[in-house]
């Protein structure tokens, strides 16, 4: 089991996702902008997302966390609502490698919350978690990757910020409209991830 631990940065507390995040998680795939930025054709119906919420943190092979706020006021979370979600899937335990995905819910974008999720789950990925002072080791992967599409500057700009790499480009392998776009294929290795959190 891959139950994914909770990590915590300076503004966000990554947790499992549970089944209460049911509700955020289905108004995420009523964003228009942001299915079309990630590249989401499926859909989905509001049964298939309760099941999705209250099974995903028991399944293999993966680590999906909610997003929620850091904020602690007097010694309690501020609030414990999903405002995004992060995944590191396709685990490949012989290559120690996975690929990283992650959504904001439209109102939380653009204020650093995204940068710092990604940050604490290449932190988790490659070095492992502190769990009451104890060091535990977590997948210890030696790469991160991932496909961000050629309309999302943003995101693409992001990850560069972070240290990801451009390694190709998947031409027009993404329906867009009437027309098309590139998934750009992005990684991050470990010696780099620890380059860049040196720095
Ligand atoms: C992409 C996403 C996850 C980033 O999370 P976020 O919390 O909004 O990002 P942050 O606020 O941490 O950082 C955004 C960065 O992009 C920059 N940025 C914003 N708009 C930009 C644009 N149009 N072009 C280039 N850079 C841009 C910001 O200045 C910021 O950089 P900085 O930290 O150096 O100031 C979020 O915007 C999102 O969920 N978007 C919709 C879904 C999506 O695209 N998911 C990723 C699919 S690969």
């Amino acid at each position: 089991m891959t139950r994914s631990p909770e990590l915590r940065g300076e503004m966000v507390r990554l947790r499992a996702i549970e089944s209460r995040d049911a509700q955020r998680l289905w108004e995420a795939l009523q964003d228009a902008e942001g299915m079309r930025q990630t590249g989401t054709t499926e859909s989905f119906t509001r049964t298939q997302i309760d099941q999705w919420a209250a099974t995903i943190a028991d399944r293999l092979g993966r680590y999906d966390w909610a997003i929620t706020h850091g904020a602690v006021r007097d010694g309690q979370l501020v609030s414990d609502e999903l405002i995004g979600e992060i995944v590191l899937n396709e685990l490949d335990d012989v290559a120690r490698s996975a690929n990283l995905r992650l959504q904001m819910l439209p109102d939380y974008r653009g204020r650093g919350y995204g940068r710092e999720a990604i940050w604490e789950v290449l932190r988790f990925a490659f070095d492992g978690v502190r769990i009451d002072g104890e060091r535990e080791p977590g997948p210890g992967l030696h790469r991160v990757s991932l496909q961000v599409l050629s309309i999302n500057p943003r995101a693409k700009a992001l990850y560069e910020s972070l240290g990801f790499r451009e390694e190709g480009r998947l031409r027009d392998a993404h329906r867009d409209g009437d027309g098309w776009a590139d998934a750009v294929v992005m990684s991050i290795l470990e010696d780099e991830f620890r380059a860049a959190a040196g720095a």
